[in-house]
């Protein structure tokens, strides 16, 4: 059978970007969209809590209003809910890249580790929330904890999170582990404690060996 000429439009790839705070993401984010955007690669850039006014006005409130452990946890996927349907999705359906700070590996992590909600009912909410949708590539940047904290402490006025003391990060970074573990294929982990150019050195080539796969010239 002759290929049809009209070619299918390119699906959009989900791409989200974990590490608990002071792992140094935010430096390593602006690479991975800059690679993006030389190879012509329609992105949108976004992150969580966040990415829509609500959720920006949520993420406020999360990163700094003291609240019940029930209500953080739900505000993230009304958050992450709003997010979704209204940028995510149909930026994936019209064939554009999303790269999402943070997502819903961080909600297993802070609230469901750190916080010790436990993985339960962040999987129940996940499967109410988006139970087709998962991200293609998660790029964890880990970090030794101490490495962190005393990037932390150089760092401006910390949010709820930041503030949290050695063993809620311990808890958190052991969850992400899990979620690692759990799904080796879809994680690369960059070891972000060594030197910011080996990082970034090893970043760049894991990350463009899986977009040659993802996407061949
Ligand atoms: P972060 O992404 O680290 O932003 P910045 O680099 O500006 O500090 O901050 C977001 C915080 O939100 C971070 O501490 C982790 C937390 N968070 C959760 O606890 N659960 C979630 O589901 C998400 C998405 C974030």
């Amino acid at each position: 059978m002759t290929p049809s000429s009209q070619a299918a439009p390119r699906p959009g790839r989900f791409i989200t970007v974990e590490g608990v705070d002071g792992a140094g993401k935010s430096t390593h984010l602006q690479w991975l969209l800059g690679f993006l955007q030389a190879q012509q690669i329609p992105v949108l850039s976004t992150r969580e809590p966040g990415g829509t006014e609500l959720g920006e006005t949520l993420r406020e409130l999360l990163l700094h209003h003291d609240m019940a452990l029930d209500t953080e946890v739900l505000l993230m996927f009304a958050s992450r809910s709003e997010h979704l349907r209204t940028r995510i999705l149909p930026a994936l359906e019209a064939g554009q890249w999303v790269v999402c700070d943070r997502f819903t590996d961080a909600s297993y992590a802070y609230q469901g580790g750190g916080r010790q909600l436990g993985a339960d009912k962040i999987r129940q909410l996940e499967q109410w929330v988006h139970p087709d949708v998962q991200p293609d590539l998660t790029v964890f940047f880990d970090v030794p904890l101490d490495v962190a904290r005393e990037r932390l402490e150089r760092s401006r006025e910390q949010d709820r999170f930041e503030q949290e003391g050695a063993l809620f990060f311990e808890r958190t970074r052991d969850a992400y582990y899990q979620r690692i573990k759990a799904d080796p294929q879809r994680f690369l982990v960059i070891n972000s404690g060594q030197a910011i150019e080996l990082a970034r050195e090893q970043l760049m080539n894991e990350f463009s060996r899986w977009f040659n796969r993802v996407h061949p010239a």
